[in-house]
């Protein structure tokens, strides 16, 4: 062990696990590459004004949870807390939604940051894979996008999750709820950080986890019953879509999210086997954040879905996936001579695509065949010096143990008839 440790609340993806890994994120991406959204990256720290117009002065995100610093230039920076400012600021600043085909769809894979308190599920370094549809409001689109992120867990054969889904109202109809919610709230026998949050942010107190607070909250008044006429008849659309699709949801009036920048639609995906930290995904529309950092109205929506939690949804559900093995072919050289020759051998099968790996660092045989086996290889590829002076390799079947010759100038064709 080294001196260091990977910092509090973060942690390594080491192989083999790793590799589950990487299978959610290509999981998690297939349907949103098959539904008209290119790749984008921005980088992994922003303007933190960025953040704080975006995600919400008032926020936890943005109060407590990011990392900022001052470059040597005198910059305000911070990781990125979150995806969708910095996609949105992307864009427009590529002028994305000035080449005349909206939605512009995108789709992002990275790390992202976050001070919380670390426990299981929740670091304070993570991965999402998201997607945001920007420059358009169409139900159809809100649907499309819950419809993917349901599709992606269902490929990767979860089954435990649920989705819960609100709308938050819009700039109409949202302000006169908050008004109701404000006196409400006021009433209350809450705590002095409580009540500061009732004057900037009331909505965020429906979302307060602590008992005391919650039974009091019996009767607050219900957004969806101050919701215009529009936002009510949007929602129906967007509920009609995933009806019509077969996408189960749960209809959650208290669902808000850490994040201030939503509008009508907003929804989260739970996973029943998490514990506390239950939400495997989540996102929304935000048709304000735009003109909130400077941009024209562009009305869009998103989702982000946590490719940790993701891994523990599969591990609660004991999902295996089906990963092609690391390693197919071991080659085992027996000699100098065979070393050159295998070594060779080993650049050919990968070139064919056949995934191999080589007995490095001038083992013996014991030990080279320990490592093949190790490797999960189906087939070891050995040479001594007689088989090469008679023009051939063994090639031996791990599991079974048995071997066989095969001529030297066609060994890509014959393991690959093993392989199938
Ligand atoms: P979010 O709900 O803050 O939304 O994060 C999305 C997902 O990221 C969560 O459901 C969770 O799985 C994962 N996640 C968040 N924080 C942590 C953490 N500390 N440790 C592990 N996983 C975590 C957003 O980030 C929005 N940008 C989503 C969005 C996109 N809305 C519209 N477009």
């Amino acid at each position: 062990m080294s001196t260091f440790k990977a910092p509090r609340g973060t942690y390594d993806l080491i192989p083999p696990a790793s590799a589950a890994y990487l299978a959610v994120r290509d999981a998690i991406a297939a349907p949103l590459k098959r539904s008209g959204y290119g790749y984008v990256e921005t980088p992994g720290f922003e303007n933190v004004e960025l953040f704080a117009r975006g995600v919400g002065e008032s926020t936890d995100i943005v109060t407590k949870e990011m990392y900022t610093l001052t470059t040597k230039g005198g910059d305000q920076l911070a990781l990125r807390p979150e995806g969708t400012a910095s996609v949105l600021r992307a864009a427009l600043e590529a002028n994305l939604h000035k080449a005349g085909n909206l939605p512009v769809k995108l789709w992002y894979s990275g790390s992202y940051y976050r001070y919380e308190r670390p426990q299981k599920g929740r670091y304070r370094h993570f991965s999402q894979v998201g997607a945001e549809a920007i420059g358009a409001e169409d139900p159809a689109l809100d649907a499309e996008l819950i419809i993917l992120a349901h599709d992606a867990y269902r490929s990767l054969g979860l089954r435990n999750f649920r989705i819960l889904l609100n709308s938050l109202g819009d700039a109409a109809c949202r302000p006169a709820y908050r008004a109701a919610l404000q006196d409400f709230l006021r009433a209350l026998d809450l705590d002095e950080d409580t009540r500061r949050r009732i004057e900037i942010n009331p909505l965020r107190v429906l979302d307060d986890k602590r008992e005391a607070v919650q039974k009091q909250l019996v009767g607050a008044p219900v957004l969806g019953d101050h919701l215009c006429e529009e936002c009510k008849r949007y929602h129906e659309q967007v509920r009609e879509l995933l009806t019509a699709e077969g996408v189960a949801f749960e209809d959650d009036p208290k669902l808000v999210r850490g994040l201030d920048y939503y509008t009508r639609t907003t929804f989260e995906f739970v996973h029943d086997g998490l514990g506390s930290q239950s939400a495997v995904g989540g996102g929304g529309r935000y048709d304000g954040l735009s003109e909130m950092i400077g941009g024209p109205a562009l009305p869009s929506v998103g989702w982000a879905l946590g490719v940790d939690r993701t891994v523990l949804a599969l591990e609660a559900e004991g999902i295996e996936l089906d990963l092609p093995p690391a390693t197919s072919v071991f080659a085992v050289p027996l000699g100098e001579e065979a070393r050159k020759v295998l070594f060779g051998t080993v650049a050919a099968l990968r070139r064919a695509g056949v995934a191999t790996d080589f007995a490095y660092g001038g083992k013996g045989v014991k030990a080279a065949m320990k490592a093949a086996n190790r490797s999960g290889a189906r087939l070891a590829v050995i040479a001594g010096e007689r088989d090469l002076e008679e023009g051939v390799v063994q090639l031996k079947d791990l599991e079974s143990g048995e071997q066989t010759p095969v001529p030297l100038d066609g060994v890509v064709e014959a393991v690959r008839a093993r392989l199938g």
